[in-house]
């Protein structure tokens, strides 16, 4: 397997895919409209198609142009996207759909392939784009995945946790990195024990192609951290990539109720624990990068970039109204 066409492969996950599968002496093309600008434009390694994905006919044409053994499907959001791609690829060697851990339908500690029941996906949510459905349509694409591998098609999934890393858009790991850059005292909701499983980008990367030339057609493979950090370590490992100290406080709901905050106002909080077991995506020889050296990437990048995670902010305000209350106490 040496051909690879990635859906996407510009933004955050697909483009560290782009890299790791040059590392691994690939070939890559990669497929999307063109929105965003392509990082491999000067890399005469990397093909570009211009097209969308929803557009079945140019995604028949790249396969019909590329032929290619591997399809790494970054940015498929609905499960009639997945259908159509497993009907358009069906006879490549791997077809490997990202779905999400957002894909499990229970809370349970931790979450396993094949045993944790994945969420329903009514007719009316499969085709609507809102965030509360998110989960159910990700199901919905395992579910393809899994009914396509019974007709015979090498279709497999990941499922990832929240993701962290360079070129991370969303911001949320760089609310807190900026926190430990500009202050000295963090406020931090609950106990700081709370564990909402991560998975550092590169290594979603390398689970994607180590599933396409390992994995079991018809299987879907967790991804997160190896080893999992509380959200108060989370800010420790900051910290020590940064090479500061900081005091973490601990606040509870009703010090952050006083000044009109609660624990769901500070991002990567979870109140019950989201944890993904990730077993079997090892036993297919994958391993994940030691956490202070992701948190290292992580803090470099972010310094590099003009991301603050202040789309996340709490108030700075609100904050030291936490602290001088608990001062107090
Ligand atoms: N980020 C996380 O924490 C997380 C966690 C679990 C699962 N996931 C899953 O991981 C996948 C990738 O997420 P991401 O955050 O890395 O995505 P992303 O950065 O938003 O990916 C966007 C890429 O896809 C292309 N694209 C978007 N719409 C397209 C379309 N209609 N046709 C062709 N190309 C299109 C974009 O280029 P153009 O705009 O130029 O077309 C860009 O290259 C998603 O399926 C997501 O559900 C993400």
């Amino acid at each position: 397997m040496d051909n690879a066409l990635v859906i996407g492969g510009t933004r955050f996950i697909g483009r560290h895919l782009v890299s790791d599968l040059l590392d691994n002496d690939y070939d890559v093309t990669i497929f999307n409209r063109g929105n965003h600008d392509n990082p491999f434009s000067d890399d005469p390694r990397v093909q570009h198609i211009q097209g969308d994905r929803t557009d079945d006919e140019a995604l028949r044409t790249a396969k019909l142009t590329v032929e290619p053994d591997a399809v790494f499907d970054c940015v498929a959001y609905k499960p009639g996207e997945v259908a159509t791609a497993v009907d358009i690829f069906a006879d490549v060697d791997a077809y490997v759909y990202i779905s999400s851990g957002a894909a499990y339908g229970v809370e349970e500690v931790p979450k396993r392939e094949g045993v944790t029941t994945l969420c329903e996906c009514t007719d009316e949510q499969a085709t609507d784009d809102s965030h509360d459905s998110y989960g159910p349509r990700k199901a919905e694409g395992d579910r393809v995945v899994f009914e396509a591998a019974s007709r015979g098609i090498n279709a497999m999934s990941v499922r990832p946790c929240i993701v962290y890393g360079p070129h991370d858009y969303t911001e949320r790991l760089d609310y807190w990195i900026d926190r430990v850059l500009n202050y000295d005292r963090i406020v931090v909701p609950g106990d700081g024990t709370n564990i909402w499983h991560r998975a550092y980008v590169e290594d979603v990367a390398s689970a994607m192609r180590v599933v396409a030339e390992e994995g079991e057609a018809g299987e879907a493979y967790n991804v997160g951290d190896r080893r999992l950090v509380t959200l108060e370590e989370m800010v420790d490992v900051i910290a020590d990539a940064v090479g500061t100290d900081v005091e973490v406080v601990h606040a509870g709901e009703r010090e952050l109720a006083a000044s009109g905050l609660s624990p769901d106002d500070f991002i990567l909080y979870r109140d019950y624990p989201h944890v993904l077991s990730t077993e079997k995506l090892a036993r297919l020889g994958w391993e994940s990068t030691p956490v202070d050296e992701a948190m290292r990437r992580s803090v470099e990048s972010h310094r590099e970039s003009d991301r603050d995670g202040s789309e996340h902010d709490p108030g700075r305000d609100a904050e030291e109204r936490v602290l001088s209350i608990l001062d107090t106490l």
